[in-house]
């Protein structure tokens, strides 16, 4: 029996080593040291040695298993770095080869325009505000002094989300007034862009959805003249020096006095050409003084601040600046449009 395990010993050592790969190794492993194999077999014969050749026996027996056991692990590895070593051969990567370049994105330009803006505003000292595009009407309407039956409370203006027309979609962003004067004390400067919702039917000038940008100073002592300095001042920086402003009367129920503003046409000077449709003027954007009762319904006392606001739609903004033709261009998002700005 100890010539039967020094033969197995020897026989599969050099086995094992000689093996070509992984499942070769396997199949020897198994033939050496399986339920069946061949040590296995010689194992069963221990209960013909008598009691006294047992122990030594047992004890060689474990020691040809471990050896093979360990035998079996080493060229395992040895064949499992060689494979490795192969295949750093075959699939060497060149690394000069070009590198495929990762499609980029691309700003759209309404959020460029957006962008410039606010830089503008930032810098002069005012805090860009985020709010809700489901706003309550007491926000968008009673607290801005547009009360019950006014036009643009209709439902054929707005998206109402209940039947006692409390909850809806903002149809501007003037709410955000309210929720800056209720959530913080003057002095306030604040604009507020984001999304607004009427229902209109989509065209090249008209969407059901489209953006504003809402601005807002409260102080002591601020009057119209701060208006027109202020959004002159702005109309200069985003079209250049010398951009003539001009404002017209207008109403809106939170303003008074109210007014809109229009720039002089940048390309004819005011003549009168396609770009402003002849009239020489373009408009740009709605103002006024914020109303007394609309501070006072705020809790801010008319009689110690007074404060001036604006709003103007930012698609129209971008498309005069990269003279987009057609509304829709900008929701569609296509990026043979998009790559363009
Ligand atoms: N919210 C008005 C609109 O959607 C625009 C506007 C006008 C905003 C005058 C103002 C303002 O803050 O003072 O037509």
């Amino acid at each position: 029996m100890k010539e039967q395990l020094a033969k197995i010993r020897a026989e599969a050592l050099s086995a094992f080593e000689s093996a070509m790969d992984a499942a070769g190794l396997d199949a020897l492993r198994i033939k050496y040291l399986g339920k069946k194999g061949e040590l296995t077999a010689v194992l069963k014969q221990m209960g013909k040695l008598t009691a006294e050749e047992r122990p030594a026996m047992g004890q060689l027996a474990n020691d040809v298993r471990a050896a093979l056991e360990q035998a079996v692990g080493t060229a395992a590895r040895k064949l499992e770095e060689a494979a490795l070593e192969r295949r750093l051969q075959t699939e060497t990567v060149d690394v000069t080869m070009p590198g495929a370049a990762p499609r980029q994105g691309h700003r759209h330009p309404m959020y460029i325009a957006l962008d410039q803006i606010k830089e503008i505003f930032i810098g002069m000292g005012f805090e860009v505000l985020d709010g809700p595009e489901i706003e309550l009407a007491e926000l968008n309407f009673d607290r801005l002094n547009a009360e019950e039956g006014h036009p643009s409370r209709d439902w054929s203006d707005t998206f109402y989300f209940d039947a006692d027309s409390r909850v809806m979609l903002r149809s501007q962003t003037s709410p955000m007034q309210v929720r800056a004067m209720d959530s913080r004390r003057p002095p306030i400067r604040i604009i507020a862009p984001g999304r607004v919702f009427r229902k209109d039917e989509v065209d090249a000038t008209h969407s059901p959805m489209f953006h504003q940008v809402e601005g807002m100073v409260i102080d002591k002592g601020v009057t119209m003249a701060d208006l027109k300095g202020t959004l002159s001042l702005v109309m200069e920086k985003l079209y250049g020096e010398g951009t003539v402003t001009r404002f017209r009367p207008h109403h809106f129920p939170f303003t008074e006095p109210s007014c809109e503003m229009d720039v002089q046409c940048h390309k004819c000077g005011g003549v009168g050409c396609p770009t402003c449709k002849g009239e020489g003027w373009i408009e740009i954007l709605g103002a006024g003084m914020i109303h007394p009762r609309v501070l006072e319904m705020a809790g801010i006392d008319p009689e110690v601040y007074s404060g001036w606001a604006f709003g103007m739609g930012l698609e129209r903004l971008a498309m005069r600046q990269f003279k987009i033709a057609d509304l829709r261009l900008i929701f569609e998002n296509d990026i043979r449009f998009l790559e363009q700005f």
